[in-house]
C-alpha cells in the first residue's frame, strides 16, 4: 500500500525573518514513515522544517508552510491508500506578509492572524475517497471528549489522540485511538518507535476492512 504521511510543524512567516510555528519534532510522523517502509508499503512524506533525517527509500516532499502543505498532500492524496496527517499544521497564519524586516519600536504591537486551510477537514470533505483517512489530536486537557469532536467534525476514520505534555519534543508517547465506528483502543506509555509499528499495522487493517466492506 502506498502510505502519504505529514509531519513536523509549519511556519507562517510574518517578515522576511520571522515566522509563526510550534514545538512540534516530526518524530511521530518520522516514526510512522520507516515502520511503513519496514512493512514493505510505500511512503510520500511531506513534512515542516525538523531536525531529522528522511527516510532513504521515502518519497520526500519538504515544505514550509500550511498553504505548501496543503498543495503538496493534495498532489497525492488520490493516489495513496492511507493518508496520515501527523503534522501540527499552524492553526493561524499573518494576515499579510511584510516584503520587509518590520522594525522595533517602542509601542505596543498587534498581528492580525487569519485562520490556516484546515487539511485534514479538505481531505475529509471528499465524498469518494478511497484513501483511508487518519487524523491526530495533541491535547493538553479533555482528550477524549477533544479528539471525539474532531473524528466527526473532520470525517477521517481514526483520529489517534495523545497527551500534548507527553508527547511533544520527547522520544515517547501514549495514545487512545478512535475508530469512526464507535472503537476505541488505548496503547500504553512506549518509544514512538514502538507506537509507529503498531499504528502501521491499525490502519493497514483498518484499510484492508474498508476495502472489502465497499465491494
Ligand atoms: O484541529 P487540530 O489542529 O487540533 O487537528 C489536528 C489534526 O488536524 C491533525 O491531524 C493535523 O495534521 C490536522 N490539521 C490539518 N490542517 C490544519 C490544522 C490541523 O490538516 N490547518
Amino acid at each position: 500500500m502506498t502510505f502519504l504521511i505529514t509531519a513536523g510543524p509549519t511556519r507562517e512567516p510574518i517578515d522576511p525573518v520571522r515566522y509563526i510555528s510550534n514545538r512540534s519534532s516530526g518524530k511521530m510522523g518520522y516514526a510512522i514513515a520507516e515502520a511503513a517502509l519496514d512493512a514493505g508499503h510505500d511512503v510520500i512524506l511531506i513534512s515542516g522544517p525538523v531536525n531529522l533525517v528522511p527516510p532513504r527509500n521515502a518519497k520526500f516532499i519538504s515544505v514550509w508552510t500550511s498553504d505548501e502543505m496543503f498543495g503538496a498532500v493534495h498532489q497525492f492524496a488520490d493516489s495513496s491508500d492511507i493518508c496520515v496527517l501527523c503534522a501540527a499544521v499552524a492553526d493561524y497564519k499573518p494576515a499579510q506578509v511584510s516584503p520587509v524586516k518590520i522594525k522595533k519600536r517602542n509601542a505596543e504591537f498587534s498581528l492580525e492572524l487569519i485562520p490556516t486551510r484546515d487539511i485534514l477537514q479538505s481531505l475529509g470533505l471528499q465524498q469518494d475517497r478511497k484513501f483511508l483517512l487518519v487524523g491526530f489530536a495533541a491535547e493538553t486537557d479533555y482528550l477524549e471528549a477533544n479528539a471525539t469532536k474532531k473524528l466527526g467534525e473532520k470525517n477521517c476514520d481514526i483520529i489517534v489522540a495523545n497527551d500534548a505534555h507527553i508527547g511533544m519534543e520527547t522520544d515517547e508517547n501514549e495514545l487512545l485511538i478512535l475508530f469512526c465506528d464507535g472503537e476505541t483502543k488505548k496503547i500504553s506509555r512506549a518509544p514512538k518507535t514502538f507506537l509507529a509499528c503498531e499504528l502501521v499495522k491499525i490502519f493497514s487493517n483498518s484499510q484492508q476492512k474498508r476495502l472489502t466492506k465497499k465491494m
